[in-house]
């Protein structure tokens, strides 16, 4: 008889995006979180280890994986690559005569060997969109491991911040259905990714929220993205609509997402994105623009700067609840640890026959 627990069909798979998840085990997952966060997980992990391959820099992520997993009675090995940890070449056919040492076709089976479950943080190199958009070095862990890889901010994604922000927004707003999300573009000295403001759209439309998406012309999101928001939207009864202005979009707002991303249409093109950016320093988030929302909850992913993207009266003030976005990192990501190892279900499928599989 088949399993009732969706939970359990994610056992030994990849989580490299929300989308990779059904409704219902979207739904298992944040009930899951919900559950730890009030009770504690148990040492439901005991004896298992995650690699966390970090290509890039974190605070919350690497933290939270760690206290995570050492929570659930596991342990966490962090490889920061380049500090202490060889360089990894991730594209096929290169002459390795350069920085990199090692190719992930070795390094990722390798630490598949010693590893239950695997993370990695890749951000993109800033140079060639139609490349990055690929995400090839999230696809090569994906390509090279046969235990689950967890995209921890990746190009395109950062699932893991979404799940945490859903759960937010459910535990502050319980009902989500038609309830107004404003995603909006903030200034910042430099063209960050578009993975968090792309897993946030991608997670608000799962939830059947009214989206309104406030971005200066030229700051699109990724048009493949959009047309998933917007088909996820349509599924769950939620809408899409991009506005222009900064301030329109925040009247009668229940979130306030703010986010700062680098222009796609100048992806590459250091000066011409920077101009372009330069144009839009009045899109900073401060009290007079919370004020014409519904007392929406302000989230921001962090780490942000103060009165660059956002104001410090609105993050000292009562619409702020990027800390508890930040904790629910934890909760959520260890539902999503017990899962993927297969000890969240009964009918859960063990490593050894998952390897057996393939
Ligand atoms: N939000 C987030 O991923 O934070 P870090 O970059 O500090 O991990």
């Amino acid at each position: 008889m088949p399993s009732k627990n969706p939970l359990a069909g994610l056992a030994g798979r990849n989580f490299l995006t929300t989308d990779d998840l059904s409704d219902s085990e979207l739904e298992a997952l944040l009930e899951l979180a919900a559950r730890f966060k009030a009770r504690g997980p148990g040492a439901l992990l005991a004896g298992r280890i995650l690699g966390m391959v970090f290509f890039n820099p974190s605070l919350r992520t690497r933290a939270s994986f760690e206290a995570g997993m050492f929570q659930l009675g596991g342990h966490a090995i962090d490889l920061s690559i380049g500090q202490g940890v060889w360089k990894l070449e991730h594209r096929d056919g290169t002459v390795m005569d350069g920085d990199a040492a090692e190719h992930l076709r070795e390094a990722v089976p390798v630490l598949a060997r010693y590893c239950d479950l695997l993370s990695v943080r890749c951000f993109p190199s800033g140079k060639d969109w139609a490349v990055e958009r690929t995400d090839p070095i999230l696809s090569g862990f994906a390509a090279y491991s046969d235990v689950p890889v967890i995209n921890m901010e990746s190009s395109l994604y950062h699932p893991c911040q979404a799940l945490a922000d859903l759960l937010t927004i459910r535990e502050k707003l319980r009902k989500t259905k038609g309830k107004r999300f404003l995603l909006t573009w903030c200034r910042h000295p430099r063209a960050l990714p578009t993975a968090v403001p792309n897993s946030a759209a991608l997670i608000a439309s799962r939830a059947g929220m009214r989206i309104t998406i406030a971005r200066p012309p030229g700051f699109d999101l990724d048009p493949d993205i959009m047309a998933r928001v917007r088909a996820n939207a349509r599924k769950s009864g939620g809408s899409v609509e991009v506005v222009d202005g900064f301030e329109a979009g925040f009247d009668g707002a229940d979130v306030v997402y703010a986010k700062e991303w680098g222009s796609l249409d100048h992806y590459g093109d250091d000066a011409a994105e920077k101009a372009l950016r330069a144009r839009h320093t009045d899109w900073m988030v401060g009290a007079r623009q919370m004020k014409r929302t519904r007392d929406a909850l302000l989230m921001h992913c962090l780490p942000v700067r103060r009165n660059v993207a956002l104001a410090d009266e609105v993050l000292d003030g009562p619409w702020s609840v990027v800390v508890d976005e930040a904790e629910n990192r934890l909760h959520a990501q260890k539902a999503l640890l017990v899962a993927l190892a297969g000890k969240a279900g009964p009918k859960a499928k063990t490593r050894t026959a998952a390897r057996a599989r393939r």
